[in-house]
C-alpha cells in the first residue's frame, strides 16, 4: 500500500491489455504466435494509411494540429455533421477521461453495466467518482434497471453497443425508449467501437439523436481501421458537449501520424468492406466450429466471440498459450469460465479451433 497515493488509487485493479505477441514468443519460446485477444484487425491497416504515415515521418520536429483540421472535415463529411460536432481522442480511452474530466462534479456518479467495457469504471473511479454498477441480465444491457439506478447526483450513463466483451447489441426500439426517459441533467456516452461490424437489422442509428439529447456517441479507428497502434478514437455530440471535452483536453493530444493514418483510412473504403467481410465470415466459421464441438458461446454482432468453455477460463487461457494462441480469460470480467476469442484471418481462425480442440481432449 503506498501512504502517497490519493484515496481510492490503491483500490484500482489496473487495466489488463491482452499479452504480446513477443512477450508469448520469449516466455514460451515459440516461434508462431496467434494474437486473438485485443479485438484488432487481423488483416492489418489501410495500405493508404501507412503510405500517409510513412510520408508525414519527416515532420515530426513539427507540433500536430490541435484542432485536427483535416481528420475532422474528412469526418464530417462522411458522417454529414460539422466539425464542430467532433472531438478527436488518442483513442477513444482517452475520451472517456476527458468526459469524466469534464462533466463530472465531484459528488456525481456514473451508472454502468456489469459485465461492459471495463474502463469505464476504472477511468471514472481513478478520478474519484462513485460508479454504480447495473448486472446484465443473460449477458444482455438491463435497461429498465439501469433508469432505475440513476439518482439526483448520475451525471454520465455509459453504454456499450456492441457491449464487449459479451458482443450482445441493443435495438433501436430499447435505445429510443431508454433515451426518452433519462433526466436531461444526465449524459448517455453512447460506445460504438464495434460499429463496423454490426450486421443486425435493428441496430441503432443513434446519430439521430443528438441534436436534442444530451447523447456523445464514441468510436474508434483502432478496430475496424485497424489502426489500434496509432491510438485514434473520435467523440460526436452536439457542440456544447464537444465543446466543453475541447476545453480538457490537453492540446496535442492526437499525433501527427495518427491524424494522417485515421484520414487516409477513411479514403479505403476496400480495405474497409475486407475487414467486415473477413469478420463476417470467421465469426461464422468459428461459430459453426464451436457447434461442431458442442462449446456454447454468445451470439456476436462484434469481431469477437464470448465463448462458455464450462472450466476454469484463466487455464484454458494458458493452456493454448503453449499452442501459440493468446486469448482473453475473462476473469478480470467475473465470467469465471468464459473466454474472448478475437475473430482473425481463416488461418488464425483454425489455429484457434485447433488448440482449443486439442486443449479441450487434455481434460
Ligand atoms: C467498447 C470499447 N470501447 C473502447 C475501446 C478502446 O478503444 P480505443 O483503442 O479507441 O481506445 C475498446 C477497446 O477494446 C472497447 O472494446
Amino acid at each position: 500500500m503506498s501512504r502517497l497515493a490519493k484515496k481510492g488509487v490503491m483500490n484500482i485493479e489496473p487495466y489488463q491489455p491482452g499479452k504480446p505477441i513477443d512477450e508469448v514468443k520469449r516466455e514460451l519460446l515459440l516461434e508462431e504466435v496467434y494474437k486473438l485477444a485485443s479485438n484488432e484487425n487481423s488483416l492489418g491497416p489501410s495500405p493508404k494509411a501507412l503510405a500517409a504515415v510513412s510520408k508525414a515521418l519527416k515532420d515530426l520536429n513539427r507540433y500536430p494540429d490541435g484542432n485536427c483540421f483535416y481528420l475532422k472535415t474528412k469526418l464530417a463529411q462522411k458522417l454529414k455533421v460539422k466539425p464542430d460536432n467532433l472531438a478527436i481522442g488518442n483513442g477513444s480511452d482517452e475520451l472517456i477521461a476527458v468526459i469524466v474530466q469534464a462533466f463530472m462534479n465531484e459528488d456525481e456518479n456514473a451508472v454502468v453495466a456489469d459485465p461492459t467495457f471495463l474502463e469505464y469504471r476504472l477511468i471514472t473511479e481513478a478520478y474519484g467518482r462513485e460508479v454504480r454498477v447495473v448486472p446484465c441480465v443473460n449477458l444482455k444491457y438491463d435497461l429498465d434497471g439501469m433508469r432505475k439506478a440513476i439518482n439526483e447526483k448520475t451525471k454520465l450513463v455509459f453504454i456499450a453497443n456492441p457491449d464487449n466483451p459479451t458482443g450482445t447489441y441493443i435495438s433501436d426500439k430499447q435505445i429510443t425508449k431508454f433515451l426518452e426517459n433519462i433526466p436531461d441533467n444526465v449524459i448517455v456516452v453512447m460506445d460504438e467501437a464495434y460499429f463496423d461490424f454490426v450486421d443486425a437489422k435493428d441496430y441503432p442509428n443513434t446519430m439521430r439523436h443528438i441534436k436534442d439529447k444530451n447523447l456523445i456517441i464514441l468510436r474508434t479507428f483502432s478496430k475496424a481501421y485497424g489502426l489500434a497502434g496509432l491510438r485514434v478514437g473520435y467523440a460526436l455530440a452536439n457542440t456544447e458537449l464537444i465543446e466543453c471535452m475541447n476545453r480538457v483536453r490537453q492540446p496535442f493530444n492526437v499525433n501527427s501520424l495518427a491524424q494522417v493514418g485515421a484520414s487516409a483510412s477513411l479514403d479505403d473504403v476496400t480495405h474497409l468492406n475486407k475487414t467486415r467481410d473477413t469478420v463476417l465470415k470467421g465469426k461464422r466459421s468459428i461459430c459453426a466450429a464451436l457447434d461442431k464441438l458442442g462449446v456454447a458461446y454468445v451470439p456476436s454482432q462484434t469481431n469477437f466471440v464470448l465463448v462458455d468453455v464450462k472450466r476454469d477460463s484463466f487455464e484454458l487461457f494458458q493452456k493454448l498459450l503453449r499452442y501459440g494462441v493468446i486469448v482473453r480469460d475473462m476473469k478480470p470480467y467475473k465470467l469465471e469460465s468464459y473466454i474472448r476469442v478475437t475473430v482473425g484471418t481463416d488461418k488464425e481462425n483454425k489455429k484457434f479451433i485447433e488448440a482449443l480442440k486439442k486443449v479441450l481432449k487434455e481434460n
